[in-house]
């Protein structure tokens, strides 16, 4: 592993030895020291989590973290290119975590640097840490990956951690329900991709008994910022709210999932069910991410 760009560049078995590494981690992170190297945190978008749980994975190593948030006060403002930035970055660090909201640009950038280059999320294309923790999170809840019913709910169309767990997910003959509003089913190209691997999914807009039979079900925020029409927005914006009444006849081992951040799509009431797992989602990143630093840096035992 080189680089972690895209889901898809992981067959099973290596996504199955992250999982290993970051379980071992969790238990034991004293194992693994990055001590003297530097990741450079290169954040041209919002975010909370993915950012500074990388910071937190990095620094529980021993590493070192610099970077930028957003472009205000970087030469970004005087003109200068993407190329150009992560150049000058990549010799400053050992390791490049960027998110950007062009599709593509990770890739971009893994071709104009010698040092591994992870993408933190690019536009609506993947966010392939994501679902790695994704992985790990449900691993933990469900005790296996293999022959699970999901449901993933909400913004399939512009949401860049849904393509990518769908992928990752994959090899492990998942069933999925797509659930949406028309207007933001999940891209044709994934639906095309999942049926020639053979993956069980079916597409459908009302939620429904579905509730009843998932294991997961992987609920995501409609992405305001990406679409282009504000009304269309508007008109979506409330398609789906989990509320913990909602709940009442779900599996008895059903987790709900999030990315985070959410808006509305999850109501508090939720938080204080045995269903919410998105908060230990979200801490679930920092082991993930130790063990893709730790793998990329070529410090993984
Ligand atoms: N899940 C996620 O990507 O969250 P942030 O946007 O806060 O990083």
């Amino acid at each position: 592993m080189k680089n972690l760009i895209s889901i898809r560049d992981l067959n099973a078995d290596e996504i199955l030895q992250l999982l290993a590494l970051a379980e071992s981690l969790e238990k034991n992170p004293a194992q693994i020291s990055l001590t003297r190297r530097v990741m450079a945190a290169i954040f041209y978008e919002a975010s909370t989590r993915t950012r500074m749980s990388f910071e937190s994975a990095m620094k529980r190593l021993g590493g070192e973290v610099i970077g930028m948030v957003g472009t205000s006060g970087t030469s970004v403002e005087k003109g200068e290119t993407l190329a150009d930035t992560t150049r000058i970055l990549a010799r400053y660090s050992d390791i490049i975590v960027i998110r950007h909201p062009l599709e593509g640009a990770a890739k971009y950038v893994s071709e104009q640097v010698n040092i591994p280059v992870v993408n933190a999320g690019d536009g609506a294309n993947q966010h392939p840490s994501q679902s790695l923790l994704d992985l790990y999170t449900i691993k933990k809840a469900q005790g296996k990956l293999e022959n699970l019913k999901l449901a993933l709910i909400g913004d399939l169309k512009y949401g860049r951690t849904v393509h990518s767990l769908a992928y990752a997910l994959a090899p492990f003959e998942p069933e999925f329900y797509f659930v949406s509003p028309k207007s933001l089913r999940m891209p044709s190209h994934i639906l095309n991709d999942l049926s020639n691997m053979k993956v069980k999914f079916q597409e459908k807009e009302k939620l429904g008994k579905i509730v009843n039979e998932v294991d997961i079900m992987y609920v995501t925020r409609i992405q305001r910022e990406r679409f282009p029409d504000r009304e269309e927005y508007e008109k979506v914006k409330n398609a789906y709210i989990i509320s913990a009444d909602l709940l009442e006849n779900a599996k008895d081992n059903m987790k709900v999932m999030h990315p985070l951040p959410r808006v509305n799509e999850i109501t508090t009431d939720v938080d204080d069910t045995k269903y919410a797992y998105y908060f230990d989602q979200a801490e679930n990143g920092v082991y993930m991410r130790q063990a893709i630093l730790a793998t990329l840096l070529g410090e993984a035992k």
